[in-house]
């Protein structure tokens, strides 16, 4: 059996098709791998598109006015709920010190937790 180099190419060409998996590589994400395990399970579905008025992840000027409450006030929303923010933000294993990184990460603000 000869094969021809065109069928090759057709081929190869074929399989890269597959291969190139949409990614959405311009959404911004936690550098630590345990928090972006965390926030792509929880926060990530709505806060990286804004869905229902949700403050969007990396985006300043919309974090501004929600860090002025304080972070205590903001740590109390995501854990108890606040009008169409659910109660833990759909994170059941996240503690405390998960939530301020999380919303340390989604309001661009430097991120001063030890890593873990
Ligand atoms: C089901 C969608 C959804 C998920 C999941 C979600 N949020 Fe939210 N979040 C919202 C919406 C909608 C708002 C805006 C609420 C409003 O102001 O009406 C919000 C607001 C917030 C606020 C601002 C609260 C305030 O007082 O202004 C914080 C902080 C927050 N979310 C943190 C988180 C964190 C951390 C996670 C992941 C652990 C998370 N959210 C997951 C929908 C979500």
């Amino acid at each position: 059996m000869t094969s021809k180099p065109w069928q090759l190419i057709a081929l190869t060409l074929l399989l890269c098709s597959a291969c190139s998996r949409p990614t959405n590589s311009a959404a911004p994400m936690p550098s630590s791998s345990a928090l972006q395990s965390l926030y792509l399970q929880s926060c990530y579905s709505c806060h990286s598109r804004g869905a229902n008025g949700a403050p969007r992840s990396g985006d300043r000027q919309q974090w501004q006015a929600r860090l002025a409450k304080g972070m205590d006030t903001l740590l109390d929303h995501t854990i108890n709920g606040y009008r169409a923010m659910p109660p833990r933000g759909m994170c059941l294993n996240c503690s405390r010190d998960d939530y301020r990184a999380l919303i340390e990460f989604m309001a661009d603000l430097p991120q001063n937790t030890p890593s873990n």
